[in-house]
Parts: structure tokens; sequence; C-alpha cells
């Protein structure tokens, strides 16, 4: 780190996923929180088509406050990652000499779903030797599939709800009354690898269950279909590396069916009850559940971990989002807020968990 000087943060934001307009949003509001006496910050937007550009710190999106119309606007080059042997020169304009190197200290992926919140960028600021805020490779691939990460839920003994994978093969193969009688009716199914609830369909009938399917198989080469659990739902950051902790709960009581697209990010989708209403001693274990699933799931920097309680008390955990939300509806942020951590304070500590696990690997012996 450049000493007396500023850390140059770069921000990697918007993406080829389907949540590309969650990560502008989310993008707003860490760069928003990031304090600009101690950081210098790089935008660096990517568009759908996945060029990355600089863009100007002023005027990023257009229609920043709305999430379905909400775009990136203009750019100052595109820009390249180069893997470099001290790590410091990362981004460089290209064109025909890569001049103008951008030298960053750190780099923060606000990236929703596919290409970004899998491991697929990790492993590219992982071969670029630059510190990055988060999970890194196997976390981060493993919070996006649905069916990897239950395996691992299940083998740690976490509560899970009961499932079925199904790939195009097997989906051929699929006898729907089976699954049925396995898992019940209502269901859910999704689509193995998104997020934000995009492709995902509740089923009542067993009639609206292929069609469910082919809806989640329109994002996904691979699909959950999982029995419905009835029941609140919970939500609880965490973050950290070897000692993560984890904040105060957070409720989700959406205004829909259940917690879709348009409960997560329409204006008044959802109330926040922070905290809950809940017996101290189911807290606690929540809680507790959420620090093991984020070391099972070998999760480092930040995640935030989804349950339901059921009416009986019992929880059942969702799942872990490793680059949760920083929109202005966002959980992540809040629950934290809550638990006594400002967001400036909270992207502080978020960069520091980046820096020192960055420090750590460096050390470590790569040859004989
Ligand atoms: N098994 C389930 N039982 C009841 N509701 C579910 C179940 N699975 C998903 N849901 C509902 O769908 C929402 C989105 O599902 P989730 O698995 O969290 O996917 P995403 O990664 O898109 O957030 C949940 O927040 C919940 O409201
Ligand atoms: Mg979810």
């Amino acid at each position: 780190m450049n000493n007396n000087k500023k850390i140059r943060v770069g921000i990697l934001f918007g993406g080829r996923s389907a949540e590309h307009e969650i990560s502008l949003l989310s993008a707003k509001n860490v760069v928003d929180a990031l304090n600009k006496e101690k950081y210098d910050i790089y935008l660096i937007g990517i568009d759908k088509e996945g060029e990355w550009h600089l863009r100007d710190a002023y005027q990023y999106l257009l229609h920043a406050d709305n999430a379905k119309l909400v775009r990136l606007h203009g750019s100052q080059g595109t820009v390249a990652l180069i893997p470099k042997k001290q790590g410091k020169e990362i981004v460089k304009y290209s064109g025909k000499e890569l001049q103008n190197p951008l030298q960053l200290d750190v780099i923060f992926p606000v990236l929703h779903g596919t290409y970004g919140e899998d491991g697929t960028v990790q492993g590219l600021l992982k071969l670029a030797n630059i510190p990055f805020v988060g999970a890194s490779v196997l976390g981060s691939a493993v919070g996006m599939d649905k069916d990897v990460m239950k395996r691992l839920m299940r083998d740690a003994n976490l509560p899970i709800a009961k499932f079925i994978v199904a790939d195009q093969v097997r989906m051929a193969k699929l006898d729907f009354a089976e699954v049925i009688r396995e898992l019940g009716l209502p269901l859910f199914v999704k689509p193995a690898n998104l997020g934000s609830s995009v492709g995902i369909s509740k089923v009542k009938t067993q009639k609206d269950l292929l069609p469910a399917c082919e809806e989640a198989f329109r994002y996904d080469r691979k699909i959950i279909i999982e029995e419905f659990i009835a029941g609140r739902e919970m939500e609880c950051s965490v973050m950290g590396n070897e000692h993560p902790v984890a904040s105060v709960l957070g409720e989700v009581i959406a205004h829909d069916e259940f917690y879709s697209y348009d409960a997560k990010y329409m204006e008044n989708g959802s109330d926040f009850i922070i905290p809950p209403n809940v017996d101290a001693k189911i807290s606690l274990k929540m809680r507790e559940l959420a620090i093991n699933t984020y070391q099972a799931l070998c999760c480092e920097g930040l995640a935030r971990i989804d349950f339901f309680l059921k009416n009986n008390g019992d929880v059942i955990v969702n799942e872990i989002n490793t680059i949760p939300g920083f929109t202005n509806t966002s959980m992540y942020p809040k629950l934290w807020e809550a638990s006594g951590v400002s967001k400036p304070e909270l992207m502080d500590q978020l960069i520091q968990f980046a820096i020192e696990r960055h420090r750590k690997e460096k050390s470590l012996k790569t040859t004989f």
C-alpha cells in the first residue's frame, strides 16, 4: 500500500448477468458509502456485452433511482486487466500501446449473478494478483450454484429443504407425479445459478410444473425443484475471513406471492423488520447457523445468509449470497447499521479483509 496516500479502489459493476441493473444500483450505494478522504475511487462499469469501460465519477448512471430504467452511461475508454508481478499496475487503457496505466490497490466487485458473483471475475482478479473484496473463486462458485451449495450444506448437517436437481437429460426422464409425491405441492422451481428471484416459480398444480421448469431452463442448464417451506423469511449478514461475525437478524415481509424480483427491488415491494420479533434463543441459533453456513461454503469477506423460520420454531437455511445487494432497499448494509456498523465503516472493514487475505496468500510458498 502506498503510505500517506489514499487507497485506490476499483469498483467493478454492471456485468453480463440478469442482475445487471441491480448491480448498478448496488454500486451507486457502495460508491456513496466509501469515505472519499481515504479512497480514490475508479469506476469500471461492465456493459451487458461484457466490455469493461472506465466511467465518469459523476455521471456514470442514467435513472439511478429506478430499478427498471437504470443504465450505464458514458465511457472514458475501454480498460483491460493485465496480470503483473507486483499486482499493482492492473487496469490499463487498452488501445494500440496500453498507455496510462491505472494503478489500483484493491478491487470491489459489486457484481451480482453470473460472470461476477460466481468465481469467474474472482479468478481473473486472482490471476492479476490484486486484492479483491469478498469470497474467492471457490466460495463464489459454490455460493452461486444452488445444487452444489445445498449438497455442501447437507454434508455439514445444516438444515435445508428437500430438493431434486435436473439437467436437460434428467428432465426428459423426470416423472412429475413422482416429483410431487416426493416434494409435495406447492413447490419451487429455480435455475441453479442465478439470483434476485429471476426465473423462479412457485408451482401449485402438476400442470404448472413443466412450464416452470422450462422457464428456469431459459436461464440455466441445471434447475432445482424444491419442497415448499411455509415460514417467515429471515436474513443475517456475515463478514470476516478466519473469524466471521454475524449481524442482528432481519425479517422480510414480501408484498407478493413470494420474495420475487419486484418485491425485492420495487419501491414498497416488501417490508423489513430489524430486528424481528423472534425468541432470543432462536435468534442466537440462526446467527450461529449463519456462521456455520458461511464456513461450510468456504466464504470469505462477506455474505448474507437467508433462512426460513417455521411456525414450530424450526430453522431452514435457504441460501448464501456472496455479493449481497447494496441497493437502497437491501438488507446487507441495513443489518450492519442496526448492529452498530455504519456503511462507511462496513466498506473500510470489507476492504481491510480483502487486503489482509491477499497479504496472507502472498506469503505462501509457491515452490519447494
Ligand atoms: N423452498 C422454498 N419454500 C418457500 N419459498 C421459497 C423456497 N425457495 C424459494 N422461495 C421464495 O423465493 C425467493 C427466492 O428464492 P431463492 O432460493 O432465495 O433464490 P434467489 O437466489 O433468486 O434469491 C425466496 O426468498 C422465497 O421467497
Ligand atoms: Mg434469495
